[in-house]
């Protein structure tokens, strides 16, 4: 007897392979990154419409700071697009912006959107979309760690610690699904997967699309989650 998980409630993205598929097609990097951003929206929409509550995407990691400063600024001038058009359209689609991830480093015009976006869309019932921007699980641990010992706790559960994270409100990730054909969480959601279940697939992030995003879901149909039990 085939057992079955329904839907998850949320799928995390490390959306990997953009600099890959403009290398392919020997473009700039940067035409990678604006595809991606494509994909970004395809992606959303489809998981809106198939029922997912939650989705946190991997946007930029604590370690993506390395990478050369034309390629940060193309970053940072995409994302201060994406969250103008979320903007015009949040309040349409009924979509919830969530941001994940330090502040620190992030332009002071960046700050002010996400700040105004969070707010505006606070209230809205449709899918809720966790960026993770500037962010780093194990900052994030560190951060829920510096917040308990200002509360002067002197020892914790897993629960305190879960209930400091950036989004404690968020379920687990049931499924995270990586492009590109990596294999590794990149300090994504240390902490959250615990359980989760991982999907890999080759396809780079750009070509991501519903189709690409149902096969995930098959995948993780089929997997058999135990929790430590038989
Ligand atoms: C993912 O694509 C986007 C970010 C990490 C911001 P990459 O830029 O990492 O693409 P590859 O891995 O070099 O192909
Ligand atoms: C992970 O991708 C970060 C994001 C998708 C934002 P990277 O391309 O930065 O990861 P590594 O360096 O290959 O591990
Ligand atoms: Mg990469």
């Amino acid at each position: 007897m085939a057992e079955t998980n329904a839907l998850p409630l949320h799928i995390g993205i490390i959306m990997d392979g953009n600099g890959r598929w403009a290398a392919r097609r020997a473009l700039p990097r940067s035409a990678g990154h604006r595809e991606g951003a494509r994909a970004v929206q395809r992606t959303i929409e489809a998981a809106s419409e198939l029922g997912i509550k939650y989705i946190t995407l991997y946007a930029f990691s604590t370690e993506n700071w390395s990478r050369p400063a034309s390629e940060i600024d193309t970053l940072m001038h995409l994302l201060e697009k994406t969250l103008d058009e979320y903007q015009q359209s949040a309040h349409k689609r009924d979509w919830r912006i969530l941001i994940s991830g330090e502040r620190d480093r992030l332009p002071a015009g960046i700050l002010a959107k996400m700040d105004a976006l969070v707010r505006a869309t606070a209230e809205n019932k449709g899918i809720s979309i966790n960026l993770a921007l500037n962010y780093g699980a194990r900052q994030e641990l560190a951060h829920a760690v510096n917040r308990l010992m200002k509360e002067g706790l002197t020892a914790v559960t897993p629960q305190d610690i879960s209930r400091r994270l950036y989004q404690p409100e968020i379920p687990d990730p049931e499924l995270i699904i990586r492009t590109s054909g990596e294999e590794r969480l990149s300090n994504f959601l240390l902490w959250q997967a615990a359980y989760s279940e991982f999907y890999f697939t080759p396809v780079l992030w750009p070509d991501f699309n519903a189709d690409e995003l149902k096969k995930a879901l098959e995948a993780y149909r089929a997997r058999k989650r135990r929790f430590g039990g038989i």
